[in-house]
C-alpha cells in the first residue's frame, strides 16, 4: 500500500522521537507541490505552490502539532495550551482529541476567522477569548504553562519547529534539490525558522540542534540530500510588520488575521534565516494580499486564506521591483485553506442571481443564448 504515513513516520530519522514515542498523528504532511501556471508565465521562472491547506486541519500547523502532542503525551501531560490567531488552536484541538487530552486555547477576541473558531469548538477545546492581541495571548499562555500543569504547544516549543521543517524536506524530495528562492508569510516567525532549519539540515550531514541534550534522540550520520539552500523571502502584512520596521508593533492591524502579530516569538531566528540565506523580509499591504488571494483562486485554482497569499503578494511585488530574474525555481508556501475564512471570498464578489427551474431562463442568465 502507498498511504502517506504522516511526517513522523516519513521522516523519523530526522525528528526527535524514539521507538517508544507514542506517535499522535492525523497523517499530516505529504501536501501537493502544485506548479503555478500564471505565476510561472509572469516571472519566467518555474513557480510552485506548497499547498499546506491540504493538511488534515487545513494548515501547516499540523506538522508541528503531531510532534508537540506526541512529545506532550510522552511526557505524561494531560492538558495542552496555546495562544493562537486561529490555526494553531484548530490543530491543537484536533490532535488533543487524538491523544485524549484536554486542550485550552487563548485567542484574541473578535480577531479570529469563524472557520477556525468552529474547528476549536467542534473538537471540544476550552476557548478563552482574551481582551488583547495575539502577543498578549502568548504571554498569558506562557505564564499559565509555567505555573500550572499544562504543556505549551506554541512554536516557542522547539519540537513544533522540528515538525514543521519537514515541509522543506518534502519540497527537496519532490524537486530533486532545493529551489532558488522560497517565499512565505511571516507572523510569529516559527515557520520561516522551520523551513530554514529543514533546508540547512538537508544540505549538510549533521542535525542543527540538540533539543534537550539527549543525543540518543538524534542520528548524527544522515547524508546530505540537497546540494544547495534557497534564499528565504518572508513577508509580513504592512500593518503588522515588526521585523521590517525593526521594532515591535503595539497594535498590529491587517485583514490577514492569521499574521496579525506585533512581537514575533521567533524574531531572531527569522532574521538569521534571512541573513544566512541572503534573503529578505519585507512588508506587503492588505491590498496586495487580497489581490494575490484573488489571483490564486481565479487563475491558479488554489483557494487559500488571506494570510497565505502574503507569499504570492511578495513574489508579485518583487517582480514589479525587478528583483526576480527569470529561469529560477521558486516555491511559495500557501499556509492555510481558503475555507477557514471565506468572508473575503464573498465580500466584493457579485451576488449570485436567482432563477426559476426553467432551462431557457437559466441559459439566458448564463449567457448561453
Ligand atoms: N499563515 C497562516 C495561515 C498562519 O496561521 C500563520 C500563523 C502564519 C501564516 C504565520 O506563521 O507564525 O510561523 O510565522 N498562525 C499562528 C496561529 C500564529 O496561531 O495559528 P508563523
Amino acid at each position: 500500500t502507498h498511504q502517506w504515513r504522516g511526517i513522523i513516520e516519513e521522516y523519523r530519522s530526522r525528528l526527535p522521537v524514539t521507538a517508544d514515542s507514542p506517535v499522535v498523528t492525523l497523517l499530516e504532511g505529504g501536501t501537493p507541490l502544485v506548479p503555478a501556471q500564471l505565476l510561472s508565465e509572469l516571472t519566467g521562472c518555474d513557480v510552485f505552490l506548497k499547498v499546506e491547506g491540504a493538511n488534515p486541519t487545513g494548515s501547516f500547523k499540523d506538522r508541528g502539532m503531531t510532534m508537540a502532542i506526541t512529545r506532550a503525551k510522552e511526557e505524561g501531560a494531560q492538558a495542552v495550551i496555546c495562544a493562537s490567531t486561529g490555526n494553531t488552536s484548530a490543530s491543537a484541538a484536533a490532535y488533543a482529541v487524538r491523544a485524549g487530552m484536554v486542550c485550552a486555547v487563548l485567542v484574541p477576541q473578535g480577531k479570529i476567522a469563524l472557520g477556525k473558531m468552529g474547528q476549536a469548538l467542534i473538537h471540544g477545546a476550552k476557548i478563552l477569548q482574551v481582551d488583547g492581541n495575539f502577543d498578549d495571548c502568548l504571554d498569558l499562555a506562557r505564564g499559565l504553562s509555567e505555573k500550572y500543569p499544562v504543556a505549551l504547544v506554541n512554536s516557542v516549543n522547539p519540537v513544533r519547529i522540528e515538525g514543521q521543517k519537514t515541509a522543506a524536506f518534502e519540497i527537496v524530495d519532490a524537486l530533486g534539490d532545493a529551489p532558488d528562492i522560497h517565499l512565505l508569510p511571516v507572523g510569529n516567525a516559527g515557520n520561516i525558522t522551520a523551513y530554514w532549519r529543514g533546508y540547512r539540515e538537508y544540505a549538510r550531514p549533521s542535525p542543527a540542534t540538540t533539543l534537550d541534550g539527549d543525543a540518543s534522540r538524534h542520528t548524527f550520520t544522515l547524508p546530505a540530500i540537497s546540494t544547495r539552500k534557497p534564499r528565504m523571502w518572508g513577508f509580513q502584512a504592512s500593518g503588522s510588520a515588526p521585523i521590517v520596521n525593526g521594532a515591535p508593533v503595539r497594535s498590529p492591524q491587517t485583514i490577514a488575521t492569521a499574521i496579525r502579530i506585533g512581537n514575533p516569538a521567533s524574531w531572531q531566528f527569522a532574521e538569521e534565516a534571512r541573513d544566512e540565506s541572503g534573503g529578505l523580509i519585507e512588508a506587503v499591504t492588505d491590498r496586495q494580499i487580497l489581490s494575490a488571494y484573488r489571483l490564486l483562486a481565479a487563475k491558479e485554482g488554489v483557494f487559500v486564506e488571506p494570510a497565505s497569499a502574503a507569499s504570492v503578494a511578495g513574489l508579485l511585488k518583487a517582480l514589479e521591483e525587478g528583483k526576480v530574474d527569470p529561469g529560477q525555481r521558486i516555491v511559495c508556501t500557501v499556509t492555510g485553506n481558503g475555507l477557514k475564512d471565506p468572508d473575503w471570498a464573498v465580500a466584493g464578489a457579485p451576488q449570485p442571481v436567482t432563477v426559476a427551474v426553467d432551462a431557457d431562463a437559466a441559459a439566458e442568465k448564463l449567457g448561453l443564448v
